[in-house]
C-alpha cells in the first residue's frame, strides 16, 4: 500500500476513533500551542491517566504561558510534585520565561525554533509543530516506533533501528492534517498496536502490515539486551512532632531531585547503613518499620528502610528544615518517593514513646 493510502486510512480511522483528551482539539482543528506544549512535556515518561489531573490543575491555575512564567519556581515544583522526572518542571518554568521574555509570549512555530527552548527535544518539537501549528513534522516516541517497526517489519533491534524508524516516519508524515496524523499514530500505538496482544483485527493498517502478514506483530520490536539498573540502598527517617507534623528538609540545589523536599535519608549507597543511629539527623528512639519503600529512577533502583521517631522540644527546634502538617504535604515540592515513605510511617501508626528523645 502506498504512503498516501496509509495516511488516508489512518486519518479516516482517527476521525471515528480518536480519544477525547483535555489537551486535544477536534479532528481537523489546531490546538492552543501552550496546551499542546504543556501536555507533551507532561506525557514524556508519564501515562495519559496520570497526566490528566495535573494538566487540568496547571491550566486552571496558569491559563497561558505568561501566567506560568509569572509563577515562582517553587509554586511550579509543588504543583508538579507527584508526576516525577522533576527536571521537566524546572525546564517547563524556564521555557515559559524564555518564551514570554524573548518571543513576546508566542511559542515558535517551527521545529528548529522549538528545539532551542529548555526541555524541548526532537520528539516534543515535532509534536508541537505538527499538532499546534499544522506543520509537516514526524514526532516519534516509543509507541510510534513500535507501530512503524511492525508496519514495515523492521528486524533491526531498538535502539539501533531508531534512525530507520525516524526516516520511515518522515516519509509517511503528510503535509495536510499532520497534527491529526501524529495523534492518530499515538492512539494506534496506545490502543491497538500495544506491546502485548495487539488488536490487529481493529487496526486500519492490518492489510498493509508486514509483521501481521508474517505473524510477527507480537514479537516485534526486538531490543538490544538492556543492562540491569544498579541498586542503591539507604535509610529514611520520618520524624513526627507531638502534633503529628512531619519533619521535611530541602535537598541540595544540584543533583538528583534538586531543591525538592525530603524526609532525611542517609547517603544512597550499595548497602543499607549498618548503624542507622549514626547517620540519623538527630538522636531519637527510632523504630524500624518492617517494610521497604522502593522507587525506580532513570539510572538506578532505590530501596529505603524506614525509621520512625517522635521528637519534640529543643531537639525538634535543633533540626534545620520545616514541620509539615499531614494535610499540607501537597503544598510542598515533595517527590512521590517521600510521600510513599511518609505514608508507610503513618500507616504503621504513630511511633511508640521514644526511648531517648
Ligand atoms: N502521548 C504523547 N503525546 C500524546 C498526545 N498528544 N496524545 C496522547 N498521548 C500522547
Amino acid at each position: 500500500m502506498d504512503n498516501a493510502s496509509l495516511v488516508k486510512r489512518l486519518l479516516a480511522w482517527y476521525d471515528r476513533n480518536h480519544r477525547t483528551l483535555p489537551w486535544r482539539a477536534k479532528p481537523g482543528q489546531l490546538q492552543d500551542p501552550y496546551r499542546v506544549w504543556l501536555s507533551e512535556i507532561m506525557l514524556q515518561q508519564t501515562t495519559v491517566p496520570a497526566v490528566i489531573p495535573y494538566f487540568l490543575k496547571f491550566t486552571q491555575r496558569w491559563p497561558d504561558i505568561s501566567a506560568l512564567a509569572g509563577a515562582s519556581q517553587e509554586e511550579v515544583m509543588s504543583a508538579w510534585a507527584g508526576l516525577g522526572y522533576y527536571s521537566r518542571a524546572r525546564n517547563l518554568h524556564a521555557c515559559a520565561q524564555v518564551v514570554t521574555r524573548e518571543h513576546g509570549g508566542q511559542m515558535p512555530s517551527d521545529e528548529e525554533g522549538l528545539r532551542a527552548l529548555p526541555g524541548i527535544g526532537p520528539y516534543t518539537s515535532a509534536a508541537i509543530a505538527a499538532i499546534a501549528f499544522g506543520r509537516k513534522a514526524a514526532p516519534v516516541d516509543g509507541n510510534i516506533e513500535r507501530v512503524l517497526t511492525r508496519l514495515r517489519c523492521v528486524r533491526v533491534p531498538l535502539p539501533t533501528s531508531k534512525p530507520i524508524l525516524k526516516a520511515l516516519a518522515e516519509e509517511l508524515a503528510p503535509a495536510k492534517r499532520s497534527g491529526d496524523f501524529a495523534q492518530a499514530m499515538m492512539d494506534l500505538g496506545s490502543g491497538i498496536c500495544t506491546p502485548r496482544s495487539p488488536n490487529c483485527e481493529a487496526c486500519p493498517w492490518e492489510s498493509a502490515c508486514e509483521a501481521r502478514r508474517l505473524d510477527l506483530a507480537e514479537s516485534l520490536p526486538d531490543r538490544v539486551a538492556k543492562r540491569a539498573r544498579p541498586k542503591k540502598r539507604a535509610a529514611a527517617f520520618v520524624l513526627f512532632s507531638s502534633k503529628g507534623e512531619v519533619f521535611l528538609r530541602r535537598r541540595p540545589a544540584k543533583g538528583l531531585l534538586a531543591s525538592m523536599h525530603e524526609t532525611p535519608t542517609s547517603m544512597f549507597g550499595p548497602d543499607f547503613p549498618e548503624d542507622a543511629d549514626s547517620v540519623a539527623p538527630v538522636i531519637a528512639g527510632y523504630r524500624k518499620l518492617n517494610e521497604i519503600v522502593r522507587h525506580t529512577f532513570t539510572h538506578f533502583d532505590l530501596e529505603l528502610e524506614i525509621y520512625v521517631a517522635n521528637v519534640d522540644g529543643a531537639k525538634a527546634r535543633s533540626l534545620k528544615g520545616e514541620w509539615a502538617k499531614p494535610a499540607e504535604l501537597d503544598d510542598f515540592a515533595l517527590p512521590n518517593l517521600f510521600r510513599k515513605v511518609i505514608e508507610a510511617a503513618q500507616e504503621k501508626g504513630p511511633p511508640r514513646k521514644s526511648r531517648r528523645a
